[in-house]
């Protein structure tokens, strides 16, 4: 016998700046799963996605007054994530909160201490575990296609996004990184080293070449900036058979093999390590993140059990732990140890 379809879950956003207005257009395109509650933005509607005005509020309390709200999308700037959740957690609203989940550690853990005393789900979007090509590669190396995992590499450069005001590259850039090899290297980071540089003129900084190792023996490098004339979005993932290559921008993932067959000649073995084997690009399903993080939050939601790709809030405060130890290690020209 079929299930019986759960009731729409009531679905507001806060902040329809940059990425909010997305998810505000998701939430208003996700029926019968979800029904818009609303949204709220101190500025307005500046891009206009909100297809009724009546749904559009200038505070929290406004949107609580107007009817029924099951959960809300905080994603309004990094620092001002905690007041939000606080807000919604006291009037009983599960959150999804934009990644980095919150500015400092310390707000983190206030922030998880109001959704946990109040008995709440919550969640973080590092949006990019919802990637197509890295969902595929996440989902081959846990089949074991290429043995044993050494190395993720990752590298996130580009222009500056003009509007970024609160936090430096790592936390608003890099915590995607930190996240990213912690969940594809399947445990935590336990040592972090660190190099940055200022620019821009900026009070924070915009560059970072992080370098460390998970408690799993993996490494891991990440390269993060908003000084390149060129946007890039890539990760590798190097181990016993061969190397991944996830291009988050196009959705792209290819294979490059270890060569099968024997080289019959010793000196070239040798002196190449591994020889250089087919190379097979994936015809991938190609569906939005966004849409496939909001999925994986009403799952949660709903109890149904879900992929793996709703991010924790536990998984989140330790990203923003060691978005912190990499600030620290970058300050002091020291390696960071993470318990
Ligand atoms: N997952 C991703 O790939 C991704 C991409 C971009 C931004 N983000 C995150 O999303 C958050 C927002 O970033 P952005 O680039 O969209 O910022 P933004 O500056 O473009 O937009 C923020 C919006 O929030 C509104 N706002 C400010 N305070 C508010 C409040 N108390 N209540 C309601 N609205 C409020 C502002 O008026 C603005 O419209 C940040 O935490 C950022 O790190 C995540």
């Amino acid at each position: 016998m079929s299930q019986p379809t759960p009731p729409a879950l009531h679905g507001a956003v806060l902040g329809l700046g940059m990425i909010g207005r997305h998810h505000a257009r998701l939430l208003q395109s996700t029926a019968p799963r979800v029904a818009f509650a609303g949204a709220v933005d101190p500025g307005g509607d500046r891009h206009g996605v909100v297809r009724d005005p009546a749904r559009l509020h200038a505070t929290i309390p406004e949107l609580l007054a107007a009817g029924p709200v099951d959960f809300a999308i905080v994603a309004v700037p990094t620092e001002e994530h905690l007041p939000a959740v606080r807000e919604l957690a006291a009037a009983g609203v599960h959150v999804l909160v934009e990644k980095p989940l919150a500015a400092t550690e310390a707000d983190a853990l206030a922030l998880i201490h109001a959704v946990e005393s109040a008995s709440l789900h919550g969640a973080v979007g590092h949006v990019e575990r919802c990637n197509p090509a890295l969902l595929e590669l996440r989902r081959r190396l846990n089949a074991d296609e290429i043995g044993q995992v050494y190395a993720i590499a990752t590298e996130r450069i580009g222009p500056f996004p003009d509007r970024i005001r609160d936090v430096g590259v790592v936390k608003d850039l890099a915590t995607h990184d930190l996240d990213l090899v912690r969940w594809l290297g399947g445990a935590p980071v336990t040592q972090v080293a660190a190099q940055t540089q200022h620019r821009m003129g900026r009070a924070h900084e915009d560059l970072v070449l992080a370098t460390g190792r998970l408690a799993s023996d993996v490494s891991f490098n990440c390269i993060v900036d908003w000084l390149s004339p060129t946007k890039v979005r890539r990760t590798r993932v190097l181990g016993e058979r061969g190397m991944f290559v996830a291009d988050t921008l196009n959705a792209d993932l290819t294979f490059y093999a270890n060569a099968a067959m024997p080289i019959e000649w010793d000196a070239a073995q040798q002196a190449r390590g591994v020889s250089e084997g087919d190379m097979t690009r994936f015809a991938l399903a190609r569906r939005e993140p966004l849409l496939v993080e909001h999925e994986a939050f009403c799952d949660v939601l709903q109890g149904i059990e879900g992929d793996g790709v709703a991010v924790t809030l536990r998984e989140g405060l330790e990203t923003v732990r060691c978005a912190e130890a990499v600030l620290r290690s970058a300050a002091t020209g020291t390696t960071q140890s993470l318990a």
